[in-house]
């Protein structure tokens, strides 16, 4: 019997398994209960007293290896399975946390998505301006109310009464990126500038002294109101629905001659009249206009050669029609509840 053990004990010593089926064969010839060792147990039991001691060791450490050879295969195997599917089969898979983005950047991502398919190319400028780029070359009055303290932060100012085009400040609106692209580009230019501007409101559901905008700018020879209309036409079916209509209707803007503000007809009531267009049919959107000569020349561009129209709309106030949203304070809480509704692949 003691020769039987030594050569089980040598073939157990030298199995290795490749795969599971290997193992499992391993497992039914060595420890299931019809297999070698519960065989050897068997006869253990019919060989003489004296040498039982000795055997019954031998048996003993044997059952041991088996086993032992058995459970290292098997973590070896589950192990190996694991590398091959690539993961970590331990890890716990609840709960799934995924980010989503900000209503504003989808809506953002949306406008430029829709100018850059008609040729505009994306140009940024910075929050923190000077009087010069938001104000004066833009063609504001000395005394315009738009440079009073009260709508505009101000980081720094020479005189408290007079303002001066070295002034620092938090930029009022993207406009100022137009006076900086055409500092530094020859027309033809086609650019959209999207970005934050500041104000100095109180905040409420309908205000907020930090908003978004995204300007626009198209300046080359010939360019006609009719083009201003065409391309916002074009943008409004884009963004709100192929049977939009637009309306402008006259407006002032210092830096546009004419200048106007465009309505989209209401897509929630289709124009009827409801509570979201205030029983218009109309929804206001940005405002726009034709380049003013004197901007164009502040700016270093020939206004006799060239014309070129403009327009700002403020992302927010799109985003609010598109998701019907009415307190925009909403959008700078970063409330989770509210923004993991915005779960999107824009
Ligand atoms: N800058 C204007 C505003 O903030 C919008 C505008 C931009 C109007 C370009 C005309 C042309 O209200």
């Amino acid at each position: 019997m003691l020769s039987r053990i030594d050569q089980i004990t040598n073939d157990i010593n030298s199995f290795t398994a490749n795969t599971a089926a290997d193992l499992e064969a391993y497992r039914l010839k060595y420890l299931s209960k019809k297999g070698i060792l519960s065989e050897l147990f068997d006869d253990f039991k019919t060989i003489p007293s004296e040498q039982k001691k000795e055997t019954g060791q031998r048996l003993n450490l044997l059952k041991q290896a088996a086993q032992e050879k058995y459970n290292s295969f098997k973590s070896l195997l589950s192990e190996n399975e694991e590398k091959a599917s690539g993961q970590d089969l331990s890890r716990p898979s609840f709960p799934n946390q995924y980010g989503s983005r900000h209503p504003i950047s989808i809506v953002r991502n949306e406008i430029i998505d829709i100018f850059t398919r008609i040729g505009f190319i994306v140009s940024e400028g910075p929050e923190i301006e000077n009087d010069d780029h938001v104000f004066t070359r833009l063609n504001f009055a000395p005394e315009h109310p738009a440079r009073d303290m009260q709508d505009t932060f101000y980081i720094s100012r020479a005189s408290a009464e007079d303002s001066s085009p070295d002034d620092m400040l938090l930029r009022t609106h993207t406009s100022s990126v137009q006076v900086r692209v055409m500092q530094s580009k020859k027309p033809p230019i086609r650019t959209i500038s999207p970005g934050r501007v500041f104000r100095n409101e109180a905040i409420s559901a309908r205000a907020h002294c930090i908003f978004h905008q995204v300007e626009g700018l198209y300046i080359d020879e010939n360019v006609s109101f009719a083009d201003l209309k065409q391309t916002l036409l074009f943008f409004s079916r884009e963004m709100f629905g192929q049977g939009t209509e637009i309306r402008l209707r006259p407006s002032y803007f210092p830096f546009t001659e004419p200048s106007a503000e465009m309505d989209v007809s209401c897509k929630i009531c289709g124009g009827k009249g409801c509570n979201v267009c205030k029983y218009t049919g109309w929804l206001e959107v940005l405002g726009c206009g034709m380049v003013h000569p004197n901007v164009l020349e502040a700016c270093n561009i020939d206004s006799k050669k060239y014309t070129g129209f403009a327009f700002g709309m403020g992302i927010e106030r799109l985003a609010m029609l598109k998701y019907q949203v009415n307190d925009l304070r909403l959008y700078f809480e970063n409330d989770i509840r509210f923004l993991d509704q915005f779960k999107t692949a824009f």
